[in-house]
């Protein structure tokens, strides 16, 4: 679909300092096929106050205090720390002072709206207009459908980086063999959302596993040329240092970082670049092993004449995006930040 102006987007995300959510964030920011109406900080990754201030400083140093950060959840809806939350990634709930952030503590203050109040205004000012971009667990999200449920036909899109489809290619976990980070945080955010009936994109793992961010891309985006040179620095300050690293052969660039919330942000410019699959969706919100874990099928059972596997009657069909035309992608991801 040709759009004439821009698309408008919420972010909602567990944005830290230049994770693949602060960098996904630049990329919105920088395109001007985007108006990013506000960026709505969820607990996931890092603790809330961090992140509150990470989005706050980064909007100082692009110069774009002009949009709103309205902090959402601190804590998923259900699941509480314990030995295993505590041993893996993701510093969500832990509650620390935020004394200080890499690049300096913000000056200017976070938007008194509440992320779902901010979420649900926007779409409701602008019905059928807005898509939300979601990089974190979806706890935000989820809050937004059960109190304003009004909301829900009225989305564009809610295009959403969580889960791992095993019927699918690259379809493993990265926080338990099945499931995905996101979801794992808050796998009953993710069920409500999955089930809520508004149209969803989802970008699984399987997608973002195709992803590779190599050192020519890096030289390109720190280039003395850039047009966006705060971004330039910022990318130096962060990955520079990687990259140079002694055992990093630069000939055969065998280090390279995987793109995975930025992949939100492409599919939002350009969905014809992904290969995409109509599927039942749904999370595991039983507690055990498979906690957190996605699945997702076309097919129904062998000569039952049903149309779908009868042990999920309430899970709904989301686009489901596996693949990405590579190149094109982390193409537009670098000129977008350079042009
Ligand atoms: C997701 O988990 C987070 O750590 C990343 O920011 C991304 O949103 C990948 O599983
Ligand atoms: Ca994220």
């Amino acid at each position: 679909m040709h759009r004439t102006r821009p698309r408008k987007v919420i972010l909602d995300c567990d944005i830290g300092w230049m994770n693949d959510d602060c960098t996904a964030t630049i990329f919105a920011l920088k395109s001007p096929e985007l108006q990013v109406l506000g960026i709505t900080p969820v607990a996931g990754n890092f603790d809330l106050n961090w992140e509150t201030a990470c989005a706050l400083r980064l909007l100082e140093i692009l110069g774009r205090e002009d949009v709103p950060v309205c902090p959402g959840f601190d804590r998923p809806l259900l699941h509480e720390r314990g030995d295993y939350e505590d041993q893996v990634w993701g510093e969500w709930a832990t509650f620390k002072p935020v004394d200080s952030i890499p690049p300096g503590l913000p000056s200017i203050e976070p938007d008194p709206r509440y992320a779902c109040d901010f979420i649900a205004q926007s779409i409701l000012e602008n019905p059928g207009e807005v898509s939300i971009l979601a990089m974190g667990p979806l706890t935000n999200v989820a809050v937004t459908i059960r109190k304003y449920p009004q909301v829900v036909p009225l989305v564009d899109e809610l295009i959403v980086m969580g889960g791992a489809v095993a019927t699918l290619p690259r379809g493993h976990g990265n926080i338990t063999p099945m499931a995905e980070f996101n979801f794992w945080v808050d796998p009953e955010a993710a069920r409500i959302v999955l089930r809520s009936g508004a149209p969803i994109v989802l970008c699984p793992l399987n997608v973002c596993r195709r992803t590779r961010f190599e050192r020519q891309h890096f030289d390109r985006l720190t280039s003395a040329g850039s047009a966006h040179p705060e971004v330039a620095e910022l990318f130096r300050g962060y990955l520079q240092p990687h990259f140079d690293h002694p055992e990093v052969d630069k000939e055969s660039p065998r280090l390279f970082y995987g793109l995975y919330d930025q992949i939100v942000v492409a599919y939002a410019l350009r969905p014809a670049w992904f290969t995409t699959v109509l599927m039942n969706v749904d999370v595991n919100v039983t507690p055990g092993p498979e906690y957190g874990a996605s699945y997702g099928y076309t097919n129904a059972p062998y000569q039952s004449g049903l149309d779908q596997w009868p042990l999920d009657d309430g899970s709904q069909v989301a686009k489901v995006a596996h693949d990405v035309e590579l190149e094109a992608f982390v193409g537009l991801y670098v000129s977008t930040l350079t042009e």
